[in-house]
């Protein structure tokens, strides 16, 4: 388990500093103030996770369910069904995720916080390289 721990931690971490590299080139300004609360979210939620505090999971989980069901994404992933699809399982593995922690179930909510945590870099990957899905 602490290897997978220093995966996701690897993994979180790069995707941070990437997209903020990455970021300015990107077309999608609009979304621009909801993806920083979303990453925000996440941000705490990971330090919720790691710290087992799981009403503050449960709490900011929903909360990243709500934003991300009430996002507007860029244009861009409309027109992607991979991404589009991506976009639609985000706020329900915030769902799991924050019922999870609800049951205070340690593995349940590492492996709900590993399914939401790859949707992230799913996503992220297909905007980096943004071609038609397989
Ligand atoms: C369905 C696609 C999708 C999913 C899923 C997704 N993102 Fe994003 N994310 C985006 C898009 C689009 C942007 C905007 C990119 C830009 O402005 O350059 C973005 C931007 C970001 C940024 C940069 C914000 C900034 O300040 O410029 C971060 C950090 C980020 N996302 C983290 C995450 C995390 C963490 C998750 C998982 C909880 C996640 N993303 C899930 C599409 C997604």
């Amino acid at each position: 388990m602490k290897k997978l721990w220093l995966i996701v931690v690897l993994i979180l971490v790069g995707l941070f500093a990437l997209t903020t590299t990455l970021g300015p080139r990107r077309p999608f300004r609009p979304a621009q103030r909801l993806m920083r609360e979303k990453a925000q979210l996440s941000q705490q939620l990971f330090t919720a996770v790691v710290r087992h505090d799981f009403s503050l999971v449960s709490t900011q989980a929903q909360k990243l369910a709500v934003l991300t069901q009430s996002a507007s994404w860029p244009s861009l992933m409309a027109t992607n069904a991979a991404l589009a699809e991506l976009g639609e399982q985000l706020p329900q593995r915030a769902e799991a995720l924050s019922r999870a922690a609800g049951t205070s179930d340690s593995e349940a909510v590492q492996k709900s916080f590993l399914a939401l945590t790859r949707n992230c870099v799913q996503c992220h990957r297909h905007l980096q390289s943004p071609k038609p899905a397989p």
